[in-house]
Formats: C-alpha cells, sequence, structure tokens
C-alpha cells in the first residue's frame, strides 16, 4: 500500500472579511462580505492531500463545538481518528481578503497549541516504515516530535509557516522534504527577503544539504532543489481573488504525487495547476480543487 502520511498540524474556524483594502492603524473599517469556513495550515494540507487522493491521517485538537469541522476533513476522505475533540477554544484565524486577492490574517492558537508528550509519543508509535510524518509552524511541540523523528527514522516533510525566530532553534535534521515561500526560506538562511532566489536556495542547501526543497514564489513560480539539481517551475497566470491557503493547496498536491510514486516535474506540474485553481475561490480549504478538476486542467494545457 501507499505509506500514510501523518499530518500533525492545525485546524482553524477562519473568519474572512472582504474589504477594499487592509485595515490601517487607527482605522474603522467596514467589510462588504464576511464568511466563516475551515482552514488552518494543517487542515488544508490534509483536505489538499486527500483532494488530490493522497492517504493522509490527521492529528489534530478542536474545540468540542467545533465538530463540523472534523466531519469536513472526514467527508473529503481525511483519516481523522487521531482528531480529538477538547474542552478548549478551537484555533482561529481572522482574515481580511482585499479586492486585488492580497490578504492579512490573525491568527489565535487555541487548542492547536495543546498537544502533550503522548500524543507525540503515539503519532511516533502508529507511524510505519516508510510513512511520512508532515508539520507546518502552528502547533506546539515541534522541537521534541522532530527529535522524535530523527530517533525512529521517520521522514519529515516541513512547511515553516508561518516563520518565527524559534523555527531557527528547531532540530532540522530529520527533514527530508521542506517547503518554504519567500519569506520562510529567507528566515532560516539568515538572508534578507528580497534576496535572488540563487542566493536563498545557496544558502539553505549549504545548511540543510540532505534536504530537498520547494520554494513557492507566487506569480514567480516555483523551484525544486536537491544536491546539485535545480529546476524552475513557472506559475500559471490566473487573476487572484483569494490566495488564503494556496501555498497549502500546494503542498498537499505536491505531496500526493510524490506519495504515488510520480516524478518531481509532475509532483510540480500538479502543485501548480492545484495553488493557480484555488486562488481564483473564496475560502482556504473551501477553494481546495479536486483531483478532476487538476487533471481537466492539465489534460487542455498539454499537446
Ligand atoms: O495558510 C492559510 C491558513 O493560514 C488559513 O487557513 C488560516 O487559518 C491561517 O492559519
Ligand atoms: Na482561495
Amino acid at each position: 500500500p501507499m505509506p500514510m502520511l501523518h499530518n500533525l498540524g492545525s485546524i482553524n474556524l477562519d473568519h474572512v472579511y472582504r474589504v477594499p483594502h487592509l485595515v490601517t492603524p487607527g482605522e474603522t473599517l467596514a467589510s462588504h462580505a464576511y464568511a466563516v469556513g475551515l482552514g488552518g495550515k494543517g487542515a488544508n494540507q490534509s483536505l489538499a492531500l486527500a483532494r488530490a487522493g493522497g492517504r493522509v491521517c490527521h492529528w489534530g485538537r478542536l474545540g468540542r463545538r467545533d465538530a463540523w469541522a472534523r466531519d469536513t476533513l472526514a467527508d473529503a476522505g481525511v483519516d481523522v481518528s487521531h482528531v480529538s475533540l477538547v474542552d478548549a477554544p478551537s484555533g482561529h484565524a481572522i482574515i481580511q481578503v482585499d479586492d486585488a486577492g492580497e490578504n492579512a490574517i490573525i491568527l489565535y492558537p487555541g487548542a492547536n497549541h495543546g498537544f502533550d508528550g503522548a500524543t507525540l509519543e503515539a503519532l511516533v508509535d502508529t507511524a510505519a516504515p516508510g510513512d511520512w510524518l508532515l508539520l507546518q509552524n502552528e502547533c506546539n511541540g515541534l522541537a521534541a516530535l522532530l527529535a522524535l523523528a530523527a530517533e525512529r527514522r521517520i521522514r519529515v516533510a516541513f512547511n515553516p509557516a508561518p516563520m518565527t525566530d524559534a523555527v531557527g532553534e528547531l532540530p532540522l535534521s530529520a527533514c527530508r522534504l521542506l517547503f518554504v515561500n519567500r519569506t520562510e526560506a529567507a528566515g532560516l538562511a539568515g538572508l534578507p527577503v528580497d534576496s535572488p532566489s540563487d542566493a536563498l536556495l545557496d544558502a539553505l542547501a549549504t545548511r540543510l544539504p540532505d534536504c530537498e526543497l520547494v520554494l513557492t514564489l507566487g506569480a514567480e513560480g516555483a523551484w525544486y532543489q536537491a544536491g546539485g539539481e535545480r529546476r524552475h517551475q513557472p506559475a500559471l497566470k490566473v487573476s487572484a481573488m483569494d490566495t488564503t491557503g494556496a501555498g497549502d493547496t500546494f503542498i498537499g498536491y505536491y505531496l500526493a504525487a510524490l506519495q504515488r510514486g510520480a516524478t518531481v516535474p509532475d509532483c510540480l506540474a500538479q502543485a501548480t495547476v492545484a495553488a493557480a485553481l484555488a486562488v481564483q475561490r473564496p475560502g482556504a480549504a473551501a477553494g481546495i480543487p479536486t483531483a478532476d478538476e487538476v487533471a481537466d486542467f492539465l489534460g487542455k494545457e498539454s499537446p
């Protein structure tokens, strides 16, 4: 069978406000639309993996009243047997999206920061040889889990988002695959955020020589790097209405392709199309396309 991917990741309730521009200090701004939907980098990535046909088990924590969020993941085909309903508020995000599709986000971790040592142990005990562990930076316990994964030789895919100073201190030697955007790459590389992509990739290759890297640059496409190999995947030209969750969609689709043994160019192509479809739809989880939609697009585009 396909190796399982265990994703210990955030589940958020996204409160999305459509605004004419992102609110400025001291300003009170009326929004012209409001919706609540499923989000959280962890949940979005699990949902994208499942929609892409991948095998994914989500490890998460959600407030008792918000079981609908777990059901949404289950309906998409995510194994939710390790998503617990707890007596703590769910994580949530206050998201502004402006008319150009740009966003600004306030995050409240809530239940996502309540993981205990026993759960981390249970995860590494459950993982079979060849399984993957996927992590983002919206849950607690990362340092302990990375150390356990290294000890048990579990392959880790890591998306250090959102970037914080603490990421630089993590034991990253267990990472086999790193997904970073420009901000995260610069933070990890210790370089200015406007550095050329080659400089970012060089620095990351030096820091994490055994790790494959995927650097996503939005409209400038994505870079893949492993050992001496470096490959660019151009982005598709689309007009973005909501970029929230596009990076998560990219990661989920990339990993699902990898899981079924696809080549790197194929992983990049699937992920790029899925992200391009996601930015044209509102919502994080709600905007993630299905595998059929991605296949249709690729079918039309290929000669
Ligand atoms: O990556 C997008 C996600 O970031 C949103 O769904 C929001 O919950 C924040 O965590
Ligand atoms: Na979207």
